[in-house]
């Protein structure tokens, strides 16, 4: 039985694997049924002089990991520079945040060749190589010069976007070519592997094949959706302890407001967070009867902040809660309630639980699986309406949610005022359709599919 080799910038802290969701619920099963390996940074960062950037092999929760740390540079340079200053924002539509620096990339090239070189060293005969994520894009070119010939597959987390702003990137047709040396690429939805297949055709001189497959720069590889997912009876059950019975109880007798309305995101500008505090505000003004009676709770742990567009983020959305709780807030209620920490996944759950609506506005988003994961924790009898952005890859699925343009502070205002009235047959119509999604696109389907097509795949590389 061949391996699976699994390879992502972060290895998730396996201790806290169940706390921290992600990837690490993603793979877990896999990894821990065939004898797998989990490689990727350790999240530590030494010294350039430092002898210590040798591989840590370790075992956690029956799976195997394999961790590298990155010098201060590295980390500046391939995580904070080419993968979080120019790939994020511009695969995410932000061109106006975009630096392009050529030491970012050459930051990046140098350490997609180190992981390369780690992880070549660790595969074996028959091995199948789950490369994820945008930090690793050129991963399988480098493993193919260190002669690995094993399948190699690639699953981007985020969007690809239209070819506008692909060709933003001055190395743009480097990546491209790279995404060649793997025998599968997955994307998020059916847009984001047309936008590939379109940038190769219009770009890259290439050819659009039948079965999903492309053609260009001499290489054959398969480009296809495969919408990552959930697992919806854990969600549901961690919704529906007595613990979260206890969180819901407290919530309700320790607040003015009986309705509300949560919101749960990395800090991140990509989310539309402005935009939805605009749209609370809106609601407020339009409908004062709601005053005192809803809530708008935005969980938003920090991330990369090390980057300046998510300091100037936070600034901002500080500066707005405040000023909307200082115009509309009583000594009774607090309009909005906007927690800049992480919550554990349990309470999380009673608190989607809890909520009347999940707001899920992202201007821009690969999947988002809060929208699945507020879908799955409700309650079937008097479930609470989504409110997503159609900006959302789980817009592409999840069509019976209150879909709207993020962009639209009027429309978001509205959307919320309709979820907030809804009758409770419509909202069950709506849930019912909902759950059978979030439960047929879940995350086991997303992994077995992915792997089998891997498997699959004709390889080109012995050629
Ligand atoms: C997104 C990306 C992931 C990344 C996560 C957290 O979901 O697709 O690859 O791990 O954000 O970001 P961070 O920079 O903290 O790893």
């Amino acid at each position: 039985m061949s391996r699976l080799i699994v390879a992502s910038n972060r290895v998730a802290d396996l201790d806290k694997a169940v706390q921290s969701g992600g990837l690490a619920v993603a793979l877990e099963d896999a990894l821990q049924s065939g004898r797998g390996l989990w490689f990727g940074w350790d999240g530590a960062t030494v010294e350039e002089d430092e002898a210590s950037l040798g591989i840590k092999l370790q075992q956690n929760n029956g799976i195997r990991t394999a961790t590298i740390p990155l010098t201060r540079r590295e980390y500046e340079e391939y995580y904070l520079g080419f993968s979080n200053r120019a790939l994020w924002p511009t695969f995410h539509y932000r061109l106006d945040l975009a630096v392009y620096e050529h030491s970012f990339l050459e930051g990046y090239r140098r350490v997609n060749q180190r992981f390369a070189q780690s992880l070549a060293a660790l595969i074996e005969p028959d091995d199948l190589i789950w490369v994820h994520d945008y930090h690793l894009i050129p991963l399988a070119e480098e493993l193919r010069l260190q002669g690995v010939k094993e399948k190699i597959g690639f699953f981007l987390h985020i969007p690809f976007p239209s070819p506008d702003f692909f060709t933003a990137i001055p190395e743009h047709a480097w990546l491209a070519k790279s995404m060649f040396d793997y025998d599968i690429l997955g994307f998020q939805t059916s847009t984001d592997a047309a936008n590939f297949v379109r940038y190769v055709v219009e770009h890259a001189d290439g050819e659009a094949l039948s079965d999903d497959r492309v053609r260009a720069f001499g290489k054959t590889v398969i480009a296809r959706a495969f919408p990552i997912g959930i697992d919806p009876d854990s969600v549901y059950e961690m919704a529906h302890t007595p613990e979260a019975d206890a969180h819901m109880a407290r919530l309700q007798r320790r607040s003015m407001a009986n309705m509300f309305v949560l919101g749960v995101d990395r800090l991140d500008y990509t989310k539309g967070l402005p935009g939805r505090m605009r749209a609370f505000k809106r609601l407020l003004e339009l409908h004062p009867e709601l005053m005192k009676r809803v809530t708008l709770m935005q969980i938003a742990p920090p991330t990369r902040e090390e980057v300046e567009a998510y300091t100037d983020i936070r600034q901002e959305l500080e500066g707005l809660s405040g000023s909307i709780n200082g115009e509309f807030g009583d000594f009774d209620w607090t309009p909005v309630r906007y927690i800049h920490r992480a919550i554990p996944r349990a309470t999380l759950s009673a608190l989607f639980r809890a909520s009347q609506v999940g707001l899920v506005t992202p201007l821009r988003d690969g999947m988002n699986l809060v929208a699945k994961e507020y879908v799955a924790s409700q309650d079937p009898e008097n479930p609470g309406v989504l409110v997503l952005s159609k900006f959302a890859g789980a817009a592409e699925d999840l069509q019976e949610a209150i879909i709207v343009n993020p962009y639209d502070t009027d429309e978001m205002a509205d959307g919320l005022h309709r979820a907030l009235t809804m009758p409770v047959e419509e909202r069950r119509e709506r849930y019912d359709a909902l759950i059978v999604r979030v439960r047929t696109n879940n995350v086991a389907t997303w992994r077995e599919t992915f792997l089998a097509a891997l498997k699959a795949a004709p390889s080109e590389t012995t050629s």
